[in-house]
């Protein structure tokens, strides 16, 4: 039943008849009270000691395990057979994470602004299904609307705290944006009553706050009506559209900097940063935020041409969805993907007053983990 190769070993499970799994790999997986601790299951073999040439002498089934004896140290390792289908690697990569397993954004364009996923404050502490049901929509669509938040100063930060825990920046746990002038932190634009055009918050950081929270305390004011786009469509139309400025803009470098009386964060990044499979994993826009390019000449004008036709994309009516958010009503985004705005308003005809606070999205897809672990 058990075939030994020469560095792998064949077994049948019955989610695939053919398994196969390198001895190096199985020698590293063992599971017993040696290899792992057994208060904390972390690995105490070291990896890097395994010699390459390990092999099995003897391999045998038995009750829904599968048995190992190695050809050093005499040791001996037995695996769950359902642990290793859960982990079986010979017909491509095995998902064993819940919260992000088979996962895939689900993009939309203006059509979205009529079924934003929609939740209400209250129900979020009350209820783990909805709380679950917030964090997958994090996950899926990047943009929520909460509604029916108290408006009291600093709702946003314990928020964020019931969640998960507040990511703090050098704008604080928690910052106001309203057009005060002198306001502690007015050290952008968002303090204005200009437009936002679309835009990721801090793309000035290595790692971006991955979720963003902004609750309206008031919204009394002509205007000011709340943008999204989803950068994962717009990423897609490019690629699709014009692949050269996808790989321009997936491996040039661009500087942003933001600063406060508490800090100067400056870093360069691409625009589109992709995983190792090619994936979108941070999109960065901040026309605000982006410092003069710093590329080679010859790079320069394709580089432009790359950027003019992102921001093209990003500006199109239709990819864009604009709505209204009132008084005790949270926006939620996965700022990793999701770009957000406002438009102008007129500060004489009400008071405007968010208050802003931010969590990784590790954050987010744990609390998804304990929920499903519920
Ligand atoms: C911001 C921002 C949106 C708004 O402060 O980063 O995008 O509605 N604000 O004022
Ligand atoms: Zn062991
Ligand atoms: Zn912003």
């Amino acid at each position: 039943m058990v075939n030994l190769n020469a560095s792998t070993l064949q077994l049948p499970l019955d989610s695939n008849p053919e398994a196969e799994f390198h001895y190096v790999w199985l020698r590293d997986n063992c599971n017993c009270n040696e290899c792992c601790h057994s208060d904390t299951k972390e690995r105490i073999l070291v990896s890097a000691d395994i010699p390459l040439d390990i092999a099995a002498s003897s391999a045998s089934l038995d009750e829904q395990k599968l048995k190992v004896r190695w050809n050093q140290s005499n040791h001996v390792s037995v695996y769950d057979l359902s642990w290793l289908s859960q982990h079986d690697y010979s017909q491509g990569s095995f998902t064993d994470d819940p919260a992000t397993s088979g996962f895939m954004p689900r993009v939309w364009g203006r059509e979205f602004e009529s079924s934003i996923p929609t939740f209400q404050y209250r129900e979020l502490y009350q209820s783990d299904a909805a709380l679950r049901a917030w964090c997958e929509s994090i996950r899926d669509y990047g943009l929520t609307i909460i509604r029916g938040a108290p408006s009291n100063e600093g709702e946003i930060e314990r928020f964020a705290e019931h969640v998960g825990c507040v990511r703090e920046t050098i704008y604080d746990r928690l910052h106001n944006v309203r057009a005060t002038p002198g306001e502690y932190n007015a050290y952008n634009v968002a303090s204005t009553t200009l437009e936002l055009k679309p835009h990721t918050d801090m793309p000035n950081y290595n790692n971006p706050p991955g979720v963003q929270m902004f609750h309206f305390l008031q919204n009394d004011s002509v205007g000011g009506e709340s943008t999204a786009v989803d950068g994962a469509m717009v990423v897609r139309q490019l690629q699709e559209r014009d692949p050269d400025a996808f790989k321009i803009l997936s491996s040039t470098p661009v500087r942003f900097r933001m600063f406060s009386d508490r800090g100067d964060i400056i870093n360069s990044n691409p625009l589109l940063t992709l995983d190792v499979n090619g994936n979108l994993k941070v999109f960065r826009f901040s026309n605000q935020l982006a410092q003069p390019a710093n590329i080679a000449p010859e790079q320069m004008d394709a580089f432009y041409r790359a950027y003019r036709k992102l921001g093209t994309l990003v500006e199109a009516p239709e990819n864009k969805v604009q709505f209204r958010l009132n008084t005790g009503d949270i926006m939620a985004t996965n700022n990793l993907r999701v770009m957000h705005g406002r438009n102008a308003y007129d500060a004489d005809s009400g008071g405007r007053h968010l208050q802003l606070s931010y969590m990784d999205y590790d954050d987010v897809l744990s609390r998804l983990r304990m929920l499903m672990k519920k």
